[in-house]
């Protein structure tokens, strides 16, 4: 979690006043911090590169804006897609294909033909997929995701690791995919594996390396060499005020050391979503309603689920500040209900706040990762804005939807018209 700046009592961000930012642009309004992005991607490029040829590729499920994907393109990231249209925003933000490695799970023939016709390596799933991707093409790069049986994230929906998940190659079936892969004609380049989202432990990593390691020694032994090992994304970030970050440099030793002194491993890939964009973002929301219930104070905002689903989803933690009062001392408690009918649409439950009033603006931390990319239209409201800051100038890198977007893709039967 970051420390923002606090400049005549309100919170700051990128050099520009949050009130402003809501001034100018409305709310709900999601605020990305150019230089936050940049720096991310240096820390967790660096902490890895000092040790051996790394190659970051950002896990832009995490958050797919194009001046994200600009940014980190500039930087020379890479990327983990996962679907066609991650693809072509990709592509869109100056990535060449070989920048790009897709890794998709239940992935259809229609979606393989599409993969391929754009050249973008694909790491395969499961045995079906290289089958099927096998009567497409076999001059095509290829990897492996391979279930470890080692599982890590910050809530059960996002652990993915784990023996009997349906992500990836069950293990004791991994080496036979290289084999089958090998017989076909491809030259399968690396492995795979991502154990969950958002953990917070550096040892569930280093497990998994070993899982890995394994898997490439008796690989090499057979004479398939690879020349990397990714091993997925999942490095948590601290949303809480005490909690400490990761110890990136730690885990790097630890894995680097591993692979350079067990295998013949080039090089080493990881996909970081979280990690580079989740602290780079706030979402700014306006205080519109107060109400006391028996032994509640709600203070209601303009953003619900609908834009943030993570508190609602996975019961997930942002911490929360009042933007214009943000060096006022905290008075007393409330929960922020967003504006979706649904009980379970409370952005933040029991903060101490400083007495929140109509018109106040809340800034919710951590925001830009899973922040965006999952909102919906649900209870038909429109998608809000993005805007990019950067040593005090702010740009609008996407126009909230209109109402009439909203309909653009229903039809009336003729039957039914008015
Ligand atoms: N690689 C693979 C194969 C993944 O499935 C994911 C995330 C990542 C990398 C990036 O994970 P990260 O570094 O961002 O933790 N919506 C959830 C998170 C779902 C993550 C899905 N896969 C949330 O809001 O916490």
């Amino acid at each position: 979690m970051r420390n923002f700046e606090c400049v005549d009592n309100e919170l700051v961000i990128g050099g520009v006043k949050a009130t402003e930012i809501v001034k100018r642009y409305g709310s709900p309004v999601y605020v990305t911090d150019e230089n936050a992005v940049r720096n991310n991607y240096h820390r967790i490029y660096q902490a890895f590169s000092k040790r051996m040829p790394t190659r970051i590729n950002y896990a832009c499920k995490s958050n797919t804006n194009l001046a994200v994907l600009r940014i980190l393109e500039q930087e020379g990231s890479c990327i983990d897609a996962v679907s066609i249209g991650e693809i072509e925003a990709c592509l869109r933000s100056g990535f060449s294909p070989d920048r790009i490695l897709y890794t998709g799970v239940n992935v259809s023939n229609a979606e393989l033909k599409a993969v391929v016709s754009k050249g973008v390596p694909i790491n395969i799933d499961s045995f079906s997929e290289l089958e099927r991707l096998s009567k497409i093409t076999t001059n095509h790069t290829i990897s492996f995701r391979v279930n470890p049986e080692v599982g890590s994230g910050h809530h059960d929906k996002v652990i993915t690791g784990k023996r009997s998940t349906k992500f990836g190659i069950p293990k004791h079936q991994i080496i036979d995919a290289y084999k089958r892969a090998v017989e076909l004609g491809f030259k399968p380049s690396g492995i795979h594996a991502h154990i969950g989202s958002g953990g917070q432990k550096v040892e569930p990593f280093i497990e998994l390396i070993d899982e890995l390691i394994k898997i490439v020694q008796e690989l090499e032994t057979i004479g398939i060499d690879l020349r990397f090992i990714d091993i997925g994304g999942g490095i948590g970030i601290p949303y809480r005020l005490d909690e400490v970050e990761m110890d990136l440099d730690k885990m790097a030793e630890e894995i680097t050391s591993r692979i350079k002194s067990k295998t013949k491993v080039k090089e080493i890939i990881i996909e970081p979503g979280r990690y580079i964009i989740a602290d780079s973002t706030i979402l700014l929301a306006t205080v519109v309603d107060i109400k006391e219930t028996p032994d509640k104070m709600y203070a209601g905002i303009d953003a619900g689920f609908n834009t943030l689903i993570r508190p609602a989803m996975y019961d997930s933690y942002h911490h929360v500040a009042v933007a214009n009062k943000f060096g006022d001392k905290a008075e007393e408690t409330y929960s922020l209900g967003g504006p979706i009918c649904e009980t379970g649409d409370v952005m933040a439950k029991d903060r101490e706040l400083p007495k929140v009033e109509e018109g106040d603006i809340i800034a919710v931390y951590d925001a830009g990762a899973y922040g965006f990319t999952m909102a919906s239209n649900y209870n038909m409201r429109p998608l809000p804005r993005e805007v990019l800051v950067k040593d005090g100038e702010v740009t609008l890198i996407r126009e909230s939807e209109t109402i009439e977007e909203l309909f653009r893709h229903q039809r009336i039967p003729s039957r039914l018209m008015l």
